[in-house]
């Protein structure tokens, strides 16, 4: 049976609407939101006004680049969280509306399974590489970090994830710091290119287990920066590169030193990265790196799946709707998902 999935993404500040015919991408449109920029963080208020706006024409767009009508279409794949709230509720109102309207299947999805889900998305004229089961996923963004034990589409165990800090949120405080403005886990990268990753070192956590924790290292920055700015108030902009090289490295070590150890104990030799951090270009290549030296197969997404997308939304709907898993329209969105993944 041969299936054509909506799938929209309002989770935080992207607003994203994408069409797949089975695994198979028709289209994929995106609004990113610049208004959050002169704030130096994602304003909820904004997020929800903006995503009011951009919601019609971004779904309207999905259909006509991928050349379909919404009567042909077999479900509405929306996310219902984990996410900000307000924004989530603009994503799930309108998906119950269009499902009422034009009498299609609901199905709500998880955000967190979209991201990992992204690598079974197929695009005409690509390699289109997916992992074998049992793989485990490194999931990295702003708002999660976690190690996934993945069985099947929708078999999820959650064996590590951060007690307090998310590692996007380490970026995006450490460019915060160094007055480098937002999203900052991009900008960190760019310069890092340009740095000596030996240069500097910060304090490491010592977690037991799986778990993340990334607040230690984040306040070991704040007090090394305000050490070194009483002595020269030009310390950052002096050795921004090195600065920007040196944390991104301490964060990358983090995250690898946990992922060889899920490694070693499930004997899982199958990895795959998702989330916004994994566009990191220091992360993709040291897990490269180590899984050629470990004997790993190692999956990265493709760029434009890294960040929040309806793509992944949609593959990860048509997972369910094949299992018939739909939603009923009296559905709410829900700011955390504990454990749901
Ligand atoms: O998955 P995502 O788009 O949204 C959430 O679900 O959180 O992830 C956003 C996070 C932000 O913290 C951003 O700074 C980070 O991903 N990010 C990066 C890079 N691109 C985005 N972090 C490091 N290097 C990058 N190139
Ligand atoms: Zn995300």
């Amino acid at each position: 049976m041969s299936y054509l999935i909506l799938g929209i993404e309002s989770s935080c500040d992207d607003t994203s609407a994408a069409v797949l015919r089975d695994e198979y991408l028709l289209s994929n449109v995106m609004a990113s939101q610049s208004v959050h920029k002169e704030y130096g963080g994602v304003i909820p208020e904004l997020a929800s006004r903006a995503h009011q706006l951009n919601i019609v024409p971004v779904v309207d767009s999905a259909l006509k680049h991928a050349g379909v009508e919404i009567s042909q279409i077999d479900a509405i794949a929306f996310t219902r969280g984990p996410g900000l709230l307000g924004s989530l509720l603009v994503g799930t109102s309108f998906a119950k509306g269009l499902a009422l309207a034009s009498g299609k299947p609901l199905v709500e999805v998880n955000h967190l399974q979209g991201h990992i889900l992204s690598h079974f998305i197929r695009q005409q004229g690509k390699e289109n590489r997916s992992p074998k089961f049992p793989f485990l996923s490194l999931l990295v963004s702003g708002g999660h970090t976690q190690i996934v034990r993945v069985t099947d589409y929708l078999q999820f165990e959650v064996i590590g994830h951060t007690i307090d800090d998310a590692v996007g949120e380490a970026f995006d405080k450490c460019a915060k710091m160094m007055g480098l403005g937002y999203p900052g886990g991009p900008v960190i990268d760019r310069l890092a290119g340009e740095g000596d990753e030996r240069r500097f070192r910060f304090a490491k956590p010592h977690i037991a287990g799986l778990d993340y924790s990334f607040s230690g290292i984040k306040t070991s920055l704040l007090y090394f920066l305000r050490d070194r700015l009483a002595e020269n108030p030009s310390f950052i902009e002096e050795n921004k590169a090195d600065l920007a090289a040196s944390f991104q490295k301490d964060l990358i070590d983090i995250l690898l030193d946990k992922l060889i150890k899920a490694v070693k104990l499930t004997g899982i030799r199958e990895i795959t990265l998702g989330g916004g951090v994994s566009a990191n270009s220091g992360l993709r290549k040291r897990v490269l790196s180590e899984g050629e030296k470990r004997g790993w197969n190692v999956y990265l997404p493709e760029l434009k799946f890294t960040t929040d997308n309806a793509a992944m939304i949609a593959m990860s709907g048509l997972c369910k709707f094949r299992l018939g898993l739909t939603t009923t329209l009296d559905v709410a969105p829900v700011s955390r998902v504990s454990q749901m993944i």
